[in-house]
């Protein structure tokens, strides 16, 4: 797997808008579509994550890339009334829905949602205990100026768990994955999307599968979050590198 920037890959002129536009666009029903994506796995994913960060009661947390709010959510009940949770993101649409599904929640302390750029985060270096991210990382046209936005507003101490996801290493399972992307999640993706292009480009769901194309995973995505200055870097892949799960530390 190679970082290399590919004109119509991963990145590509425009990228942040056509990113924002994808989200305002499929905002609406992007938990039901996360769900069918992650074959209703991703509750699982986000506990294994926070489990790895644990003891999280008290901490000052911050969820990069926040969408509409689930890892902020369970921070948040980890956290207790006693700790914080932020909630950033590019995409102001995501966040109104984060609110909303917030008021139906029950939540030892209300998670602050703000509009913000994971590339120039707004908060003074060394100010969380926490950072989590999920599934943000490819939809940045930095990846390595995110990783070091989230050292650098950690504290001495703070840990990062970010979650991302690539295509399967093992060719069969590879394989299966096309087919179920292609087929199941495309069909169902349809209805919602319409297959409408966003921006002159490939319809918002096709952008969610295709994303993952080339992007970089493993070893060469950890050497990121090392070159930010983390230390014990390490990282957990589920679903047979489907899902990759960052760890670091910063001394
Ligand atoms: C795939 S969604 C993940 C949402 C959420 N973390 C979750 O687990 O469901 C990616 C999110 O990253 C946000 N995003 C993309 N680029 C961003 C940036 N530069 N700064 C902040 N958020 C960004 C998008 O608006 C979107 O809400």
């Amino acid at each position: 797997m190679t970082d290399e920037v590919k004109p119509n890959g991963t990145q590509f002129e425009g990228k942040e808008e056509y990113v924002k536009d994808v989200f305002t666009e499929i905002a609406d029903y992007y938990d039901e579509m996360n769900d069918i994506m992650s074959m209703g796995m991703v509750t699982g994913w986000h506990k294994f994550m926070l489990k790895k960060v644990e003891p999280i009661l008290g901490k000052k947390c911050l969820d990069v890339g926040t969408g509409t709010g689930e890892i902020a959510f369970m921070v948040a009940e980890r956290a207790g009334p006693e700790g914080s949770v932020t909630g950033v993101d590019i995409t102001p649409r995501m966040l109104e829905l984060a609110e909303k599904k917030m008021a139906e929640r029950d939540i030892p302390k209300p998670v602050k949602f703000e509009v913000g750029d994971a590339l120039d985060l707004k908060y003074e270096d060394n100010t969380f205990d926490l950072v989590t991210s999920g599934y943000m990382l490819r939809n940045v046209c930095d990846v390595q100026k995110a990783i070091d936005e989230m050292y650098r507003v950690l504290s001495p101490g703070g840990k990062v768990i970010v979650a991302d996801l690539a295509k399967p290493d093992n060719k069969v399972v590879r394989y299966f994955y096309e087919i179920y992307m292609k087929y199941r999640v495309t069909k169902i993706a349809r209805k919602y999307d319409k297959g409408k292009s966003i921006d002159g480009r490939q319809p918002a769901y096709d952008w969610l599968t295709s994303s993952v194309e080339g992007f970089p995973h493993g070893n060469v995505m950890l050497d990121k979050f090392k070159k930010a200055g983390f230390k014990n870097a390490r990282y957990y892949s589920k679903n047979f590198s489907a899902v990759n799960i960052y760890y670091g530390e910063k001394e």
